[in-house]
């Protein structure tokens, strides 16, 4: 029996979150039908809008037109669940995407991909419960030295390990040269700095952990070590509710660990990828000339950058060639399965 996961003034039944996946990966679909189940559902704020027919004229409104209509679809599907935003803290517009969410009542907004040091201002006076994610101790407190002038502190923390999918919170070599901290030891030192912010400030924040979490026994070991839930993103796109295209998908189930790359993304930051056409051509002709710029990242210079990372995960999420980011796991997907089977499976039922 497992006990409940709060954050902020919610309750999931039960201590599984699915982690936000851009693009499109965890639209309203999945994001609904893991809240229906009891766990968390996490919609990814990520270009929400890539599917309406002005994005690309206006990929910001469409953003936010999004926001509203995919977390409105979840509610429909998992009517008292807990759902909310993943939005990375690099993107252009990021204040925008997630004042909209808290004005469309998302029960949460959880960020990376940086260090969201300005979540909390926005959300002062919301009832949205605000999350970082981070893979060390450091990071975190960093974080929390500046919500702390806003007199606030997380609703709960993720903490990512090395593998994790999309982008990750370690550096490139670290991560090609397997130095980097596996995710016990990121979480136990986040648990131990967590731990003195609850005596400190009279408050309890619950840790999750995520990254590599695909069976019972690894649910089992992390909650042991002190997690009071668990992310999981992979095991939960080869499932039927994810809203990625099949091709996405069966990328998964074909794919065989050699298949599976540590890249540096044009974002800056490691990532990890299934081996595709798009990867190949890149690294034969050394970059793919940009032919529309979404305008997502302040620091991306659409004439210098390998290839547009927005074009290539919307291209993939929608059936076509691009990039399909994944998790270490991805090559033990044999199998789509419901989210009911995936998370009856994660919990031992
Ligand atoms: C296809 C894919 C896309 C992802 N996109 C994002 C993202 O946009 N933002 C983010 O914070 N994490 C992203 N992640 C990380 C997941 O939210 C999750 O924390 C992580 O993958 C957990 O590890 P697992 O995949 O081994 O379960 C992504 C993961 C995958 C597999």
């Amino acid at each position: 029996m497992y006990s409940p996961l709060s954050i902020g003034s919610c309750t999931a039944r039960l201590p599984i979150v699915q982690g936000g996946m851009g693009v499109g990966v965890s639209l309203s679909g999945l994001a609904g039908a893991v809240a229906a189940c009891g766990g968390v559902g996490t919609i990814s704020g990520i270009h929400p809008g890539y599917r309406d027919p002005d994005f690309a004229a206006d990929p910001v409104r469409a953003n936010l037109r999004a926001i509203g209509s995919e977390l409105a679809k979840a509610r429909q599907i998992a009517p008292d669940g807990v759902i909310g935003f993943n939005f990375m803290t690099v993107m252009n517009h990021y204040d925008d995407y997630v004042r909209e969410a808290i004005a469309q009542g998302a029960d949460f907004i959880v960020s990376g991909a940086g260090l969201p040091t300005g979540l909390a201002k926005l959300a002062a006076g919301s009832r949205t419960a605000i999350l970082p994610i981070v893979s060390s101790a450091r990071a975190l407190r960093l974080i929390v030295k500046r919500w702390l002038q806003v007199d606030r502190l997380p609703d709960a923390v993720v903490v990512e390990g090395p593998l994790a999918g999309g982008h990750l919170g370690f550096a490139y070599d670290d991560v090609i040269n397997g130095t980097e901290k596996p995710l016990e030891a990121c979480l136990t030192e986040v648990l131990d700095y967590v731990r003195e912010l609850e005596n400190t400030h009279g408050v309890q924040i619950p840790v999750i952990a995520g990254g590599g979490v695909r069976t019972h026994a690894d649910v089992t070991r992390l909650m042991g070590l002190g997690a009071s839930g668990v992310q999981v993103g992979t095991r939960f796109v080869t499932t039927v509710e994810c809203d990625a295209a099949d091709s996405f998908k069966n990328a998964y189930v074909a794919a065989k660990k050699e298949d599976i790359h540590i890249i540096k993304s044009p974002v800056g930051l490691a990532a990890r990828a299934i081996d595709g056409p798009l990867l190949e051509r890149v690294a034969r002709e050394g970059r793919i000339p940009v032919a529309h710029c979404y305008g997502c990242m302040g620091h991306c210079k659409p004439s210098e950058t390998k290839y547009c990372i927005s074009q290539a995960l919307i291209d993939s999420v929608s059936g076509r060639e691009g990039l399909v980011f994944c998790g270490a796991g991805a090559s033990d997907a044999h199998e789509i399965q419901t989210v009911r089977e995936v998370i009856n499976d994660l919990l031992g039922q």
